[in-house]
């Protein structure tokens, strides 16, 4: 027996701004937008749309999708690095959305892989009997995170929320594959407005910070090599694997990824044009529009790769 993932939902903040709605206030341009990343437009949260609310509009559509009663959810996993405040959890208010009384809530924070790793979390839960179904997140608002005046981050990233019900079968996640480098930290950091000293030198309070080059060179080599580590621990060979659910950063990362591993692009599916870079929240979304455009066959295979600060990075193969 393994845990299957048994339903899928996701929710985008209602305003879209395209990339000429940026360029009216940085120097910036579609064109350059569009070359160097493949985003041509991101939800952007309003006032009373937070990293909860659109969280639980997602856990919401999950647990229709599964067909599981509210009362059978047992713990919410939410993986996040953009919430408003530090305390209580998203994951907690989500359970006050949702009205999910019965649930053990917290949030798991590893950055654009904190899905992957919440899925870990979630599966090892299962696995050991401790709960039987469970909610896993991935939401973000990463608008209020970024700096606005960064022309190199702020064109790059969304807001938006993704989920998925889990719980025990007996097909489901093969196997996995998880790593954490906090020595090269350094390279992608966000900074609480309450940790840095104004004028210490340090990157702007409360500011997204990127060496976007380093981050390029890092998931473009860890991804195939997790891939791979993943595919020998599950004794699967890249060329069963129907469809690659990666990260959505940048499509350029994608393609290398599928030229790297010899791959076709057609196994990699991309909706970072229309939602930019989500972080925890992008696999989640995409699982859920590949589910309901019914592109996820059952028995497929199904492999998810994330990356993201930390650094952090993992993959799992799912049989679907
Ligand atoms: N619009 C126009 N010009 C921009 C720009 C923008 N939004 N952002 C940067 N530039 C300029 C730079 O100032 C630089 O100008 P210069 O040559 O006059 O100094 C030029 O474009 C090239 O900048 P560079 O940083 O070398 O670009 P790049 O080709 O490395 O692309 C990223 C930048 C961020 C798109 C790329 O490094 C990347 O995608 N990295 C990975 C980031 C990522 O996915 N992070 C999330 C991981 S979870």
């Amino acid at each position: 027996m393994t845990t299957r993932i048994l339903g899928t939902g996701s929710a985008l903040p209602k305003t879209t701004w395209t990339n000429d709605d940026l360029s009216a206030f940085i120097d910036t341009s579609d064109e350059w937008i569009r070359t160097r990343t493949g985003i041509i437009r991101r939800q952007i949260a309003a006032r009373e749309e937070s990293a909860a609310s659109l969280g639980a509009e997602a856990g919401r559509k999950a647990i229709e999708n599964s067909g599981t009663a509210l009362e059978e959810i047992e713990m919410i996993l939410a993986a996040t690095c953009s919430d408003e405040g530090y305390f209580p959890s998203a994951a907690c208010r989500i359970q006050a959305e949702l009205g999910v009384r019965g649930a053990v809530c917290m949030d798991i924070n590893a950055a654009c892989s904190g899905f992957l790793f919440a899925l870990h979390t979630a599966h090892a839960y299962v696995q050991s009997g401790i709960y039987q179904k469970i909610l896993v997140i991935g939401t973000e608002t990463m608008s209020r995170v970024i700096d606005w005046k960064d022309r190199s981050t702020c064109v790059l990233f969304g807001d938006g929320a993704g989920a998925c019900v889990v719980g025990k079968d007996e097909k489901g996640i093969l196997g996995f594959s998880q790593y954490s480098d906090g020595s090269r930290g350094s390279v992608l950091t966000g900074t609480a407005a309450t940790l840095a000293t104004p004028g210490d030198g340090a990157h702007p309070a409360g500011a997204l910070f990127m060496d976007g080059q380093a981050v390029f060179r890092f998931a473009v080599k860890t991804v195939p090599e997790c891939i791979q580590d993943t595919l020998e621990k599950t004794g699967k060979n890249i060329h069963e694997i129907d469809l690659f659910v990666l990260h959505q950063a940048n499509s350029r990362i994608i393609h290398s990824v599928a030229k790297r591993l010899g791959a076709p692009e057609e196994k990699f599916p991309i909706n970072l044009n229309e939602h930019g870079n989500t972080s925890a929240a992008s696999i989640p979304i995409l699982l859920d529009e590949l589910n309901r455009e019914g592109r996820l066959e059952r028995g497929s295979l199904i492999m998810l790769a994330g990356f993201g600060a930390g650094l952090t990075w993992g993959t799992a193969l799912l049989e679907w």
